[in-house]
């Protein structure tokens, strides 16, 4: 008897260890929401009395930006002028209003942290940004941008958070409360729907309640829930209206829908309409009637709130009620974060400079993502000795970034070359031109190619042929050729991606993320992104295909961005809901690269799926369990994707939608067990004839996997 209860001990030992090595969990997703130091409540009751002081001159005179970037300061009413400065991958310096900050950390772009997967370096990216603001006397970021990932060509694409919206949502949240918990104000923006930058201020989205509630919504309803204190409204139309003096876009959709009580400010010089402005629920009229020297902008002609508000008012047009909304909401906002009562500025963040650059580069290094490696090609062995860097554009010296308000230029910055010469030292050389033979004698050869992205107007999705010939040209003369890609967003890869043996999308990547491409190379790091974004074969598969009126071209420079005498661009967004993963698995367009793809140096295995229960209710909290083990042999992180598909509903519906994820690291053969949960939420649409979410009864499918297009385990489940 006591043999068979030590054999049996030692056999359940062997399977599943003893409580010291036992299996480790990965908890679900959760998430705590910003609090203000100051409540809303007390904050309003001290706006009011600061109301009851201010004449009205000066009310009209506050509730209208101040020199370009401020929100005027009184100090007859002990109110400060607050600084409000771009944006959402660090702070932008404005050399032009002297230099209230002097070095900033150019952190890798929205688009490449949302490759990360990782809401909680989300939350230290933004809080690291957050302490640079105090250091550079900035109250209100305006940033971060997140708007959806409709179309490749977006030039602010690389200011974004990629084309789902609930990884959009995720990401977002964090970013929000990491950025408010250092005292600074994090502006959603811009809202809504402005999808391109083509002739960005002449376009009108024309969009449904449903799409807008699935799709474009959900992220900026992400960041009011996480407590983000301000929203700016975008250029373009929302159906038919200028968002900033939309009373739909303004009252309905965001301070009813979304339930947001703070601050909402304009797009710089974006509101036609004074009257409409005050009445569409507005606060903040950005930047207001400073006039730079462009002859646009003075045909404009009298259009701004503060030189309108006091005439509007003796005309009854607007009521004294309108303009104490709007100047009591700025310093509701404002008393809130405690910005009435404590200097912004604080030099004692300066010493944390250094842990924001290794925060950017730990971004770097967990979002670059590794599309092709074709006979495990990477990483490159000790005997590869004869690399051969070549540049097409330049990107080996100058590091790639996005361009416009956006902008951060980083200091100490580490170009490619250097990063690569410091991994590889006398292993690696780079010419610009090189010869024949030069490319046939090396051992590998690296190719550095890239776009310029930018705010005010879009780019092409395919490369100029020039690119591509000469990728095949080199790829055709050495079979060990890797493209190495730093671009904004998506690009056209179809000519060469099977031609080249690797393929790294490092997007744009801070000052210092050309480490983590040289570590990723070596080896040192294991690439660990996932496409936060769909790479279509080209551009007419995608469902933004036909938004630029036929015959027009791209440009490029600030010139067409303020033309206000050109038609309206109408942009119907006829796929609706489908956008991205959801269009081309719907539509079955085979993409180049599937949302949520990306390879690692070693291989993981899922199993043993469970699920709380097959039939649940639209109450009930479902929890969905699996293990996650690292079958290859070095350490690595998989970002474990789950997503919900509907087998039958009275509404078209995507294939499948994300719902959950979870970024879990595994030393060389260690297994997790990854816990994700589900509600009733997930697996709902929303109805245009209710205006609400709604979950129909009937049988789901529970998909996990690790990208879009690859699923792992399945689990049929029953609404009832
Ligand atoms: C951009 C905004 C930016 C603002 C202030 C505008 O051109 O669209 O995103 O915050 O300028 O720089």
């Amino acid at each position: 008897m006591r043999k068979i209860y030590f054999f049996i001990t030692t056999l359940l030992l062997m399977l599943y260890g003893t409580n010291a090595n036992a299996q480790k969990v990965v908890e679900p997703y959760s998430f705590k929401a910003f609090t203000p130091p100051i409540s809303f409540e007390q904050a309003s009751a001290r706006a009011d009395a600061l109301l009851s002081k201010m004449s009205l001159e000066d009310k009209a005179e506050f509730i209208s930006g101040y020199n370009l970037f401020f929100i005027k300061g009184f100090e007859k009413y002990n109110i400060p002028q607050l600084y409000l400065s771009d944006a959402t991958q660090g702070a932008h310096i404005r050399k032009e209003l002297s230099s209230l900050i002097e070095k900033s950390t150019a952190f890798p772009s929205p688009l490449a942290l949302t490759a990360t997967w990782n809401p909680q370096l989300a939350h230290e990216y933004a809080k690291s940004i957050g302490e640079e603001c105090r250091v550079g006397d900035i109250a209100v970021l305006l940033g971060p941008g997140m708007n959806i990932y409709r179309q490749s060509q977006n030039g602010r694409n690389f200011e974004y958070f990629g084309e789902d919206p609930f990884l959009a949502a995720r990401m977002i949240e964090n970013y929000v409360v990491g950025m408010q918990s250092t005292g600074t104000i994090a502006t959603l923006k811009h809202f809504l729907c402005n999808n391109t930058d083509y002739c960005r201020r002449m376009t009108n989205s024309i969009v449904s309640e449903r799409t807008l509630h699935e799709i474009y919504l959900p992220a900026f309803q992400a960041g009011v829930n996480a407590g983000a204190l301000a929203v700016m409204t975008s250029y373009n139309k929302v159906n038919g209206e200028w968002a900033g003096q939309s009373n739909y876009v303004i009252n309905k959709l965001l301070r009813g829908d979304l339930g947001f009580k703070g601050l909402v400010m304009s797009d710089w010089w974006s509101t036609w309409n004074p009257e409409k402005t005050i009445k569409s629920g507005l606060d903040l009229e950005m930047p207001g009637p400073f006039t730079p020297e462009g002859p646009e902008l003075k045909e404009l002609g009298n259009i701004y709130v503060k030189t309108n508000a006091l005439r509007l008012l003796n005309e009854k047009k607007v009521s004294e009620a309108d303009m104490n909304r709007m100047a009591k909401n700025i310093m509701t906002t404002c008393i809130s974060m405690g910005l009435y009562d404590r200097p912004v500025k604080d030099l004692t963040y300066l010493s944390s400079y250094p842990k924001h650059a290794e925060i950017a580069l730990q971004t770097a290094r967990e979002a670059t993502v590794l599309l092709r490696n074709e006979k495990n090609i990477l990483p490159l062995q000790p005997s590869d000795n004869k690399i051969l860097l070549v540049g097409i554009g330049n990107y080996v010296n100058d590091i790639a970034r996005g361009g416009g308000s956006a902008e951060v230029e980083g200091y100490d910055q580490v170009s490619m070359l250097k990063a690569l010469k410091n991994e590889f030292g006398d292993r690696i050389s780079f010419k610009q031109n090189p010869s024949e033979s030069d490319v046939k004698n090396a051992s590998t050869v690296l190719i550095s190619i890239g776009t310029s992205d930018s705010e005010g107007y879009d780019r092409p999705y395919q490369l100029p042929d020039s690119v591509n010939n000469k990728i095949l040209t080199l790829a055709s003369l050495n079979a060990r050729t890797i493209v190495i890609v730093n671009a904004g967003g998506g690009i056209e890869m179809t000519p060469w991606n099977k031609k080249v043996a690797g393929i790294i999308f490092a997007w744009y990547p801070g000052q210092n993320g050309h480490i983590a491409l040289a570590e990723i190379l070596s080896g040192k790091t294991n690439p660990s992104g996932k496409l936060p974004i769909t790479l279509e074969k080209k551009f007419e598969d995608s469902p933004g295909f036909g938004y630029m009126p036929a015959g027009e071209k791209f440009y490029t420079g600030w010139e067409r961005d303020m033309d206000l005498k050109r038609s309206l661009i109408n942009i119907e967004y006829k796929e609706g809901v489908l956008v991205g993963y959801r269009w081309y698995e719907t539509k079955k367009i085979e993409p180049l690269y599937h949302f949520g793809y990306g390879l690692s140096y070693t291989t993981f295995a899922y199993s043993n799926l469970s699920v709380s229960t097959k039939k649940f209710s639209t109450t009930d909290k479902i929890q969905v369990e699996f293990t996650l083990t690292n079958t290859g042999k070095v350490a690595g992180d998989e970002i474990a994707q789950l997503y919900v598909h509907d087998k039958k509903a009275s509404v078209v519906r995507p294939i499948k939608e994300l719902k959950s994820f979870s970024r879990v690291n595994l030393q060389a053969g260690e297994s997790k067990r990854v816990k994700m949960e589900l509600t009733a939420k997930d697996f709902s649409f929303y109805d245009e004839k209710t205006s609400k979410w709604v979950a129909e009864s009937g049988d789901f499918e529970i998909l996990i996997g690790c990208s879009s297009n690859n699923m792992i385990l399945k689990q049929s489940v029953t609404l009832q």
